[in-house]
């Protein structure tokens, strides 16, 4: 790992994903998961403060830097979480051990988004919520060529992000059904801003 991804990159993102837009969702989502939650790509920790009271997460992510963020966050907030430094796609728990599993902008980066969702149906037991806030594909054509136009250079900025891809779809073919899906830009350039966010359920 390069200067680049082991120190500017964790400041950047844990700047960039403050958004007053991403906060407001944040608020809005968070308190929909309960019990023992998995959060996948739990980053800087920007989702903690909004958990409720008394739940239990277990934190996935590859990078180290992020997580020293997120604990000072964990801690500022007084949340029980547990950090477990792996990749979304082989997790190292058993079935049916979560009530709620919560991603937000991450299915854009994880390498193998269809293997993580698997991991993710896997471990939530039946009748766990999926709470979700993803950026992807644009439904305008002109924002969508952008997308693709510049998708090869933002993978390599962004740490592995992609600006194309649709969350909605690997829900779907996932084996998940939408309980609420709203989709919409966020303030900022369009080309990064479309997002679908909500709840889904095993089906
Ligand atoms: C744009 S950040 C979003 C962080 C956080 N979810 C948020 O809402 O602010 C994308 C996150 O995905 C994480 N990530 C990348 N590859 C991953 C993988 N294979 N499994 C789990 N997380 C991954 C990154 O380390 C980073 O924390």
């Amino acid at each position: 790992m390069g200067f680049y991804e082991r120190y500017l990159l964790p400041r950047l993102l844990n700047l960039a994903m403050k958004s007053p837009d991403m906060r407001r969702l944040r608020q809005q989502l968070i308190p929909e998961a309960g019990g023992h939650i998995l959060e996948l790509g739990i980053g800087s920790g920007l989702n903690l403060p909004y958990y409720e009271r008394g739940v239990s997460v277990i934190g996935v992510d590859p990078s180290l830097e992020l997580q020293a963020y997120a604990r000072d966050v964990a801690e500022a907030n007084a949340v029980d979480v547990e950090f477990v430094a792996d990749s979304a796609e082989r997790l190292p728990f058993s079935d049916n051990s979560f009530d709620s599993a919560v991603i937000t902008w991450t299915l854009c980066t994880i390498p193998d988004p269809d293997l993580a969702i698997a991991e993710v149906r896997r471990v939530l037991r039946p009748g766990g919520r999926l709470i979700f806030a993803e950026h992807g594909r644009a439904p305008d054509l002109s924002v969508r060529r952008w997308q693709n136009r510049l998708n090869p250079m933002w993978k390599k900025v962004g740490g592995g992000c992609n600006l194309n891809r649709q969350p909605d779809e690997t829900l779907l073919s996932g084996g998940f059904n939408f309980t609420s899906l709203e989709t919409g830009y966020l303030r900022g350039p369009r080309w990064a801003t479309y997002t679908y966010r909500g709840i889904a359920e095993l089906a």
